[in-house]
C-alpha cells in the first residue's frame, strides 16, 4: 500500500463514495450509445459502474480499488460465476505498469468513469511517468504536493483508447484553485473537454466536499469554448455557460462564471453573445430535405427585411406534432434567429414570439438567457450591430457568417 497523507479530517484512502443518483446522473452524460470496454479506477463498492452497467447491460466492466474490503454488488450480479463481464483488480491505480495488468494494447478501454479518492497521496517516482504521458508535467508548480485526482486522471487518459470517453469526479482545487490554471489549460487544450458540471454539496456519504464531473475525450480537437453547468440540489440541470477557454483555464466552475457574467452585466461592462447565449445551433435541413419535408421548414426568405430586430408569430410554421420532425433544430419562443448566409444577411434577423418549428440550414438559431433576449436581439439589429455583423461576414457575392465569429458579437448591457 502507498504512504498516504491525507486531507484534513479525510479518511485515510479518501473513500467517499458517490450517492447512487449522482452515478446514474453521471453516466447519462456520455453521448456513446453502445461502449465494449469501462474502466473504473478507485472503484469503491462500485456506485460508478454499477450506474454504467445498468445502462449498457452488455459492457464489460474493469473495477481496480486497492482496498481488498471492497465489495462490488452491482456489477457482477445475475452473471455466471465464471464472469467475463467483470473483472476486478485489488491493486494499486497509480502503479506505472497498469497498462500491461489490465492489458489495455489488446482489449482497448472505450469509456471510463473515476470518483478519485479525496487525498494527496505522498509523491513516488513513477507519478512522473504518468503525468508526462497524460501531458500535464509542465504544468505542475508542487509535483511533491498534487491532488489523488489529477494522478487519477492522467492515469486514465494512458490507459483508455484514442477517441475514448471519460467522465471523472473532479474536486475543487482542480476545479478552481490558481495552482492548478495551467493544469486546466494543459486539459482543455490537448483534450476535448465536452462539458463540466457543478455538483451540490452532499454529493457523497459521509463528507460536504465541492466537485464537478468532467466529460472529456481522449482525442485533440480545437474548441473555442467550454460548456460549464450546475446541478441544484432537487437535481435540475442549469442552462450551459459558454466560457471561452482563456476564462475557462481561470476558473472551470459554473458559480464564479455565473457571478462574472452577471457583474459585467449589471456594471454595463460589454460581453460577448457566447457568454449570453446557452446555445447557438445552425438549422439542420438542406434545401433539398426542405423540399421533400412533409413538415413546415422556415426559410431566409421567410424573414422579411421589414421585420427587422421585431418578435415575431411563426406560429403558421409550427407543425402539428413535435413528434413530426423530433431530430431536427427547432426554434422556439423567445428565440433569435439570424440568417448565415445571404447578400443581406445583416438584415435577416428577429426574434420568435410564438411557434416552435424547423429551420433550415441557412439560418441561426440562438437560445440566450431570458433577461438579456430583448437587449441581444435589439443590439444586433441595431445599426451598429448590423455594420458589424457585415464586416465578420466573408465571401465576395453571397456572404456567409461563421459561428466562431457570430459568437464573439459583443453585447453591452444596461
Ligand atoms: C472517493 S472513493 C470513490 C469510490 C467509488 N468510485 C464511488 O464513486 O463511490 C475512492 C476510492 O479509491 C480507492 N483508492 C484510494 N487510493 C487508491 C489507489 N492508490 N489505487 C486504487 N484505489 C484507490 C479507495 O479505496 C476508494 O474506494
Amino acid at each position: 500500500m502507498p504512504t498516504i497523507t491525507t486531507n484534513s479530517g479525510s479518511d485515510i484512502l479518501g473513500r467517499y463514495y458517490t450517492r447512487s443518483e449522482i452515478s446514474s446522473f453521471l453516466v447519462e452524460q456520455f453521448d456513446i450509445t453502445s461502449p465494449v470496454r469501462l474502466l473504473d479506477l478507485g472503484a469503491g463498492s462500485g456506485s460508478l459502474s454499477g450506474a454504467a452497467k445498468t445502462r449498457w447491460p452488455e459492457i464489460k466492466v474493469l473495477t481496480v480499488d486497492i482496498d481488498p474490503e471492497v465489495e462490488l454488488p452491482n456489477i457482477s450480479a445475475g452473471r455466471t460465476s465464471v464472469d467475463v463481464f467483470h473483472e476486478h483488480f485489488v491493486i494499486d491505480a497509480l502503479c506505472e505498469d497498469l497498462s500491461t495488468v489490465l492489458d489495455c494494447a489488446n482489449a482497448p478501454i472505450d469509456v471510463a468513469v473515476c470518483n478519485p479518492p479525496f487525498i494527496t497521496p505522498k509523491w513516488r517516482n513513477e507519478f512522473t511517468a504518468i503525468l508526462e504521458d497524460a501531458g500535464f508535467n509542465d504544468c505542475l508548480p508542487f509535483p511533491s504536493d498534487v491532488d489523488a485526482g489529477l494522478l487519477f486522471l492522467a492515469q486514465n487518459l494512458r490507459l483508455m483508447s484514442e477517441g475514448a470517453t471519460l467522465g471523472i469526479i473532479l474536486p475543487d482545487s482542480l476545479i478552481t484553485a490558481k495552482k492548478y490554471k495551467k493544469f486546466r489549460s494543459v486539459l482543455i487544450n490537448s483534450y476535448a473537454v465536452t462539458k463540466v458540471i457543478q455538483l451540490p454539496r452532499g454529493s457523497f456519504h459521509h463528507t460536504d466536499a465541492l466537485a464537478s464531473i468532467v466529460i472529456l475525450q481522449k482525442t485533440k480537437k480545437h474548441q473555442d469554448d467550454v460548456r460549464i453547468y450546475c446541478l441544484a440540489r432537487d437535481k435540475t440541470l442549469s442552462e450551459p455557460l459558454f466560457i471561452d477557454v482563456l476564462h475557462a483555464s481561470e476558473r472551470l466552475d459554473y458559480a464564479f462564471h455565473f457571478e462574472r457574467i452577471k457583474a459585467a452585466i449589471t456594471t454595463c461592462k460589454t460581453t460577448y453573445l457566447r457568454e449570453l447565449a446557452s446555445d447557438i445551433k445552425r438549422g439542420s435541413l438542406s434545401s433539398s430535405q426542405m423540399k421533400n419535408a412533409n413538415f413546415p421548414v422556415l426559410h431566409i426568405t421567410d424573414i422579411k427585411e421589414k421585420d427587422i430586430g421585431k418578435w415575431l408569430d411563426f406560429s403558421a410554421y409550427s407543425a402539428k406534432t413535435s413528434h413530426d420532425y423530433p431530430f431536427y433544430v427547432k426554434a422556439q419562443p423567445g428565440d433569435i434567429l439570424i440568417s448565415r448566409i445571404g447578400r443581406n444577411l445583416d438584415s435577416k434577423i428577429v426574434g420568435v414570439k410564438a411557434g416552435t418549428f424547423a429551420v433550415s440550414d441557412c439560418i441561426y438559431v440562438i437560445k440566450c438567457l431570458p433577461h438579456v433576449r430583448e437587449h441581444v436581439l435589439a443590439q444586433m439589429a441595431s445599426r451598429e450591430g448590423r455594420d458589424w455583423i457585415s464586416a465578420h461576414a466573408y465571401g465576395v457575392a453571397a456572404k456567409q457568417l461563421a459561428k466562431k465569429e457570430l459568437v464573439t458579437f459583443p453585447v453591452t448591457l444596461d
